[in-house]
């Protein structure tokens, strides 16, 4: 059988991890799908940077991303490099030409999905994105397929594993958020500029993916409610802990009604829970996430939700799905046909 070409975008901390899994497991990955995958090109920012011992071949490197995804013998296009643009431009034009596209760009999924469920619905192309939220954790594939029959009525998250780490030190040590915030960045945990996950943003983007899934709606980052950690305090966490409960920044995204009918509303802040709520125990800076349907009743996903190798994980299974796909000569539904929604933001006209 004719081998299944990639083209990778980026090859940063998981890009890495994507060609090193694609190289150790390539017999095993071969078997599972009945046919080889193989690296059409590699585009990144600059060809001759030291790899270290990156198992490929340096002529597949390139600076030109829209010639790599445009050739002919291209079937599958990975992104890897984040941001709205060029990335949006890039998968639209991948999606259209019918090739499939996996990415992990949950920036780009949570302000504009639409325009990629509707450029995949017009290629026919399949659009994966399970490295987008919560990392390792097999989580959207779940919301989009195996939890189609039913009914989700609430999905309750832990998605910022930068904000998770601060808080679960805070608890453990009675330190204050700039404290604990300072070891997390000296433990890796924390970016140099830590904004987007202290301030929220990041587990608001995840929170908008979430629920349009969830929900069958469109739901962006923009119509989330979203409050970061940055003005908890030591003394907050001791008086959670003295009422047996403890600080979580929450992602909580729920069904509801208005005068018009169904709505959602979809909100990240910081929340205390009882111990004895599962979440509770999510220490470090593990992600999980609950989600109560209707006839499957309560549900927990929980593992690690950032790293290289975790999150190369998730984009190699999708990987293999669309692989398998394009070799059955079919593509999953769009959740362009989402357009007709069952349910609506709140406060969407
Ligand atoms: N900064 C994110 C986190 C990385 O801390 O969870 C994964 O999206």
């Amino acid at each position: 059988t004719s081998p299944v070409r990639l083209a990778l975008l980026g090859c940063g901390t998981v890009g890495s991890d994507v060609v090193r899994l694609l190289h150790e497991q390539s017999v095993d990955l071969a078997a599972r799908i009945g046919a080889p995958l193989e690296i059409a090109g590699i585009a990144v920012r600059r060809v001759g940077r030291d790899r270290g011992d990156l198992p490929v071949d340096p002529a597949l490197f390139t600076t030109d991303p829209l010639g790599l995804i445009k050739r002919d013998d291209v079937d599958v296009v990975v992104e890897m490099v984040g941001g709205i643009e060029p990335a949006r431009s890039w998968l639209v034009e991948a999606l259209r030409a019918g090739k499939s596209v996996v990415t992990a760009n949950k920036a780009l999924l949570a302000e504009d999905g639409a325009t990629l469920h509707d450029a995949a619905a017009e290629g026919g192309a399949d659009l994966y994105y399970e490295a987008s939220v919560a990392g390792a954790i097999p989580l959207l594939r779940p919301l989009r397929e195996s939890l189609h029959g039913d009914r989700i009525n609430r999905v309750t998250g832990i998605v910022n594993g930068t904000t998770n780490f601060i808080l679960s030190a805070m608890d453990a040590t009675g330190a204050g958020f700039a404290e604990a915030l300072e070891e997390a960045t000296e433990l890796g945990y924390a970016e140099a500029d830590p904004t987007a996950d202290v301030e929220g943003f990041d587990a608001a983007a995840k929170a908008a993916i979430l629920a349009s899934l969830a929900f069958h709606t469109r739901v962006t980052a923009a119509d989330v409610h979203r409050e970061g950690i940055t003005e908890v305090t030591a003394a907050d966490v001791a008086s959670a802990k003295a009422m047996g409960c403890t600080i979580k920044l929450l992602c909580i995204a729920a069904r509801g009604t208005d005068g018009r009918g169904e709505t959602v509303s979809v909100r990240v802040h910081p929340a205390m829970i009882p111990l004895s709520h599962p979440l509770a125990s999510v220490g470090d800076a593990f992600n999980a996430v609950f989600v109560e349907a209707e006839a499957a009743g309560q549900l927990m996903f929980y593992g690690r939700g950032a790293g290289g190798a975790p999150t190369a994980s998730a984009v190699l299974g999708d990987v293999v799905a669309v692989a398998r796909n394009r070799l059955a000569g079919v593509h999953a539904a769009s959740e362009s046909a989402y357009a007709d929604l069952a349910v609506r933001p709140m406060g969407e006209a």
